[in-house]
């Protein structure tokens, strides 16, 4: 049965950091998704008393762990451990800042790590949500080919294409997705980049692709994308 929730909570949000990527409007894209699929005994689809830890990677100001751990606080049933990570050390103080801000101290478990290079093996196999806004935009250059790459770049530079950031999560995710249930990917992606070979990767790596939300912001398209196990 759905049970609506009238009122979600509001994070509040301080960035007091040059480097760290204030929320914007895919930020909001995905806030928003979360506020029409949640309610008191479901996660878009998915049954909350199943799901066991939820990352949001590349968290930035905290954001979006920040507004799911709110959640807990008024839906009894809905009960994940959240893990919030980011490559940036400033955006771990942003968000711990912001975590105390809420009110929710020590509640979200922060890593800084690239990608999953630092993650600890116990959470192998123990995601069942995973958020990641990526930085999306197209470069011509990028690290490895002779490019100093500063902090602030970590908020947008996709890779030459755009996806290549994404593309090294997607690679390097599946371990820490939970195996033994169902697992959902939320990712934002822009018109400015090739989506056919975006998807065409996806799917050659065994995932569904779902498109949930579009925005027309400026020069772009930014697109909000649910990815799961592809059934054969
Ligand atoms: C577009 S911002 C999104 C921030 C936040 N999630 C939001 O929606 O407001 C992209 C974030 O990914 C982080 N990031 C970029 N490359 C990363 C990597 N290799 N590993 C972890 N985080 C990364 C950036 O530092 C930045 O905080």
């Amino acid at each position: 049965m759905v049970r609506t929730i009238y009122s979600f909570p509001e994070p509040r949000i301080n960035n007091n950091f040059d480097d760290v990527y204030s929320p914007s409007e895919d930020s909001y894209l995905i806030i928003d998704y979360f506020r029409e699929n949640i309610d008191e005994n479901y996660f878009d689809g998915f049954e909350l008393a199943k799901i066991r830890n939820i990352l949001d990677m590349g968290t930035g100001t905290g954001i979006i762990a920040i507004f799911l751990q709110l959640i807990k606080t008024i839906v009894p049933k809905f009960s994940p451990q959240i893990y919030a990570s980011d490559i940036l050390e400033n955006a771990i103080k942003c968000a711990i800042s912001n975590e105390n801000a809420n009110n929710l101290e020590k509640k979200i478990e922060f890593i800084q790590s690239d990608l999953f290079k630092k993650f600890p093996s116990i959470l192998k196999n123990s995601f069942n949500i995973l958020i990641f806004n990526p930085p999306y935009l197209p470069s011509f250059k990028f690290k490895n080919e002779g490019w100093d790459k500063k902090n602030i770049d970590y908020c947008w530079n996709g890779g030459k294409e755009g996806f290549e950031v994404f593309l090294e999560f997607i690679r390097d995710v599946k371990p820490f997705v939970d195996q033994n249930q169902k697992f959902y990917i939320y990712y934002i992606s822009s018109s400015t980049t090739n989506l056919k070979k975006l998807n065409d990767n996806l799917n050659i790596q065994g995932f569904k692709n779902t498109i949930l939300k579009k925005k027309h912001v400026f020069f772009e398209e930014i697109i909000l994308n649910r990815l799961e196990k592809r059934k054969d």
